[in-house]
Order: structure tokens, then C-alpha cells, then sequence
């Protein structure tokens, strides 16, 4: 049993990555149930909405699970006159999908303590987490619980800091994945290491197990990644086109029908680094040169395109893929997770490094 495995409590080492905002209890509990881990992505819930969604997954299963959360960097904004500008801006897709242009709101997202204060309730089995390295007092205080730390780089410099600040594992994420490029050292545009290049720097860098993110859908993607020394793979885009997942018919079906060369990364959405579909929105939005300061742009494009994902209109979605959706063909999570599965290799590379660590008497963390 490798590392990643006897660490998570789990079977196989294959983790469906949180999905912040498009998670969906079914497709998290399905994952867990098969012998991987489900994480459910927690960006923006209340501590009440984690509540409920926390005992919805247990009603579902009692097996591992991982919730998610984005830390604050520092640089988002709160609701400012600009708010009422920036709305202004985005006012046609208001009208498109019959929603009123948004007021400014309290706030756009809850604080990292009341998001906190209802995971310790919840108690998961693990906690990832992206942008940035969690403070001394959350792995301590998660650890005194006994839930696992997972974070997430997308460069060595990142690795390495999150390793010195005591994650049980991290997550290596290619530029390749979908959804948010979730650098904080440098700025996102100029952190865009491939999977291929990112993940051996990575696993040669740290002591901690390194779990390869981005451009993986089957199991050639997976056999390659154990192959480059990782000790599990975390997928989304290959889960998100599943019928258990919460991605509406007009994305499930721009996963089947979208080139590699078609997703972009872009900032037209949220205000920060993203990868999607190059949609009508995300040329509308990046042609009027108009996109607001992270968060006040997630949540002003929030409210247009929920209406249209309840609407099925593509064009005005958020349509978030990665490099590898032209990979993605099975219909269920059953049928992904055993497809992945039959990449993983029968002994896991880590199995002979924390042997080779046990010997040296090596304390896990940062290496150089
Ligand atoms: C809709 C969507 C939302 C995502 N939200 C998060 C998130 O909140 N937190 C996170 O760590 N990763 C997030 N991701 C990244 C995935 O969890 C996963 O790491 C990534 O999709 C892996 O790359 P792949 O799509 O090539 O498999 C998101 C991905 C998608 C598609």
C-alpha cells in the first residue's frame, strides 16, 4: 500500500478534484464509495451551507471524503462603489438570461473562520486547500482532530513552501487542468508549468507525497504519472462530464465537443486565472477590456451565469474544462474511476521512497 494510500484511508490513490460552485454531493460520495477519494469544493459556502452539505455526504457514505477551500490572499476586494460599475459593464447578459442587474452586496464571500469553524463539525477526512500556505494554527488545529492537509502547487518555489508548512501531502497541478490556476508565489500567468515538467521537479523537491493534477482522463495519463513519481492523481474534468456530476447538458456535452486548443485561460470570468471553454462570454468579456478585481468579478458574472446554466445556455456559462476533455468518454463515475484505476501500477514508486526515507531516518518536509 503506498503512502498517499495508508495516509488518506483509502484504496486506490485516485482523488476526483473539488469542483468550487459546480460540486455535487452524488459525484463526491460516488467517488469515496468506489475506494477513492471524493472531495466536495466548499468556495463561497456559509458555514450553514456547510453544514447541510456536510451531512448530506454522510447520509451518502462513510468512507473518506476531502472538502475544499480557497484561502485568502489578501488582494480581494470587498464591495466598493466600483461594484456598481463594473455591474453596469456585464448589464446585456443580465438582460440575456432575465435576471436585474445585481445591487452591491454585504460581502461576496464568507470568512475563512466561520468556513472553518463549520469544517472542524463536519470533520473530514482530509482538508486541501489552494491559494496559498495554511497557517501554523489550521494544521495544527486540523491535525489535533486528525484530519489530513492536502495543498496544492502549481510550482516548485510553491511546493516546497507548503511542505515547510506541515501539509500531510500536496497536490501538483499542471497548466494543463481546468478551472482556476491557483498560484501564490508569483503571478498565475508567469506559473504555468505542464503536468509532464511540474510533477518529477516536484516529487525531487519535497518529502511529502505529491499527487499529480492536470491533464489526466485515463489511464495512460495515470500510468504516467506514477511513472513521473507520484503517488496518486487527482481528476476533474473527466468526472465532471459524469451523469453524477452538477455540470448542466450544455457543458457535459461542450466537454465532449471541445478541442485542447479550443480551452483558454482567462480572467474574464472571476477576475482571476482560469481554464475554460473559449465561449461567447469569455470573448464578449475579454473583448470589452472591462473585468473587475477578484472577487467582485466571480460573483457579478455568478449571478448571470446561474441563470444560464438553469437556462442550458453554454454561451453564457462558465463552460470550465481542461486540456484532456477530448480524452473524456464514460458516462458514469463508476466507469472513470475504474479506468483510472487500471492505470495505477501495481507497486507505487512512493513505496520504495518512504522505505528508502524509513531507512535514512528522514523526517518528512521540505527537501532544499
Ligand atoms: C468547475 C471546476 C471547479 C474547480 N474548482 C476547484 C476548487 O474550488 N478548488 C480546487 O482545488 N480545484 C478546483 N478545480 C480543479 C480540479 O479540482 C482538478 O484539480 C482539475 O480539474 C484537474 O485537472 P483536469 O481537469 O485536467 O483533470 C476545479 C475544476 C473545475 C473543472
Amino acid at each position: 500500500m503506498s503512502d498517499l494510500r495508508a495516509l488518506l484511508g483509502i484504496e486506490h490513490p485516485i482523488i476526483l478534484g473539488p469542483f468550487g460552485g459546480l460540486s455535487s454531493t452524488t459525484l463526491t460520495a460516488a467517488v469515496s464509495e468506489a475506494g477513492g477519494l471524493g472531495s466536495f469544493g466548499l468556495y463561497g459556502y456559509d458555514g450553514d451551507r456547510i453544514r447541510a452539505t456536510g451531512a448530506e455526504l454522510r447520509a451518502l457514505t462513510d468512507r473518506p471524503i476531502a472538502v475544499n477551500i480557497w484561502l485568502p490572499m489578501g488582494d480581494e476586494v470587498e464591495p466598493n462603489p466600483q461594484h456598481t460599475v463594473f455591474a453596469q459593464a456585464l448589464q446585456p447578459f443580465y438582460e440575456a438570461v432575465g435576471v436585474d442587474v445585481p445591487a452591491r452586496p454585504e460581502r461576496y464571500n464568507p470568512s475563512l473562520e466561520e468556513q472553518l469553524d463549520a469544517i472542524w463539525e463536519v470533520e473530514p477526512a482530509v482538508l486541501s486547500v489552494v491559494f496559498g500556505v495554511p497557517s501554523a494554527a489550521l494544521v495544527e488545529e486540523a491535525h489535533r482532530r486528525g484530519i489530513r492537509v492536502v495543498g496544492t502547487a502549481t510550482t516548485v518555489a510553491e511546493a516546497v513552501a507548503l511542505a515547510e508548512g506541515g501539509v500531510d501531502a500536496l497536490v501538483a497541478t499542471g497548466a494543463e487542468a481546468a478551472g482556476h490556476r491557483v498560484s501564490f508565489l508569483r503571478p498565475a500567468e508567469e506559473s504555468l508549468v505542464g503536468t509532464f515538467a511540474l510533477v518529477p521537479q516536484v516529487v525531487d523537491a519535497v518529502d511529502v507525497p505529491v499527487i499529480a493534477a492536470g491533464g489526466i482522463a485515463d489511464r495512460r495519463g495515470v500510468a504516467a504519472a506514477f511513472a513521473l513519481g507520484a503517488s496518486g492523481v487527482q481528476v476533474g474534468t473527466a468526472f465532471l462530464a459524469t451523469s453524477e456530476s452538477a455540470a448542466n447538458q450544455a457543458h457535459r456535452d461542450a466537454i465532449r465537443t471541445t478541442a485542447a486548443d479550443e480551452t483558454v485561460l482567462t480572467r474574464a470570468m472571476s477576475g482571476r486565472l482560469a481554464r475554460g471553454a473559449r465561449n461567447r462570454v469569455v470573448r464578449a468579456i475579454e473583448a470589452s477590456g472591462t473585468i473587475a478585481p477578484f472577487p467582485m468579478q466571480n460573483w457579478l458574472t455568478g449571478r448571470f451565469r446561474t441563470a444560464a446554466g438553469e437556462q442550458n445556455l453554454g454561451a453564457l456559462q462558465s463552460l470550465w474544462m481542461g486540456q484532456a476533455a477530448p480524452l473524456v468518454e464514460y458516462d458514469t463515475a463508476a466507469e472513470v474511476f475504474a479506468e483510472l484505476a487500471a492505470g495505477v501500477p501495481d507497486a507505487a514508486p512512493s513505496d520504495a521512497r518512504s522505505d528508502e526515507n524509513r531507512n535514512a531516518g528522514e523526517e518528512p518536509a521540505a527537501r532544499g
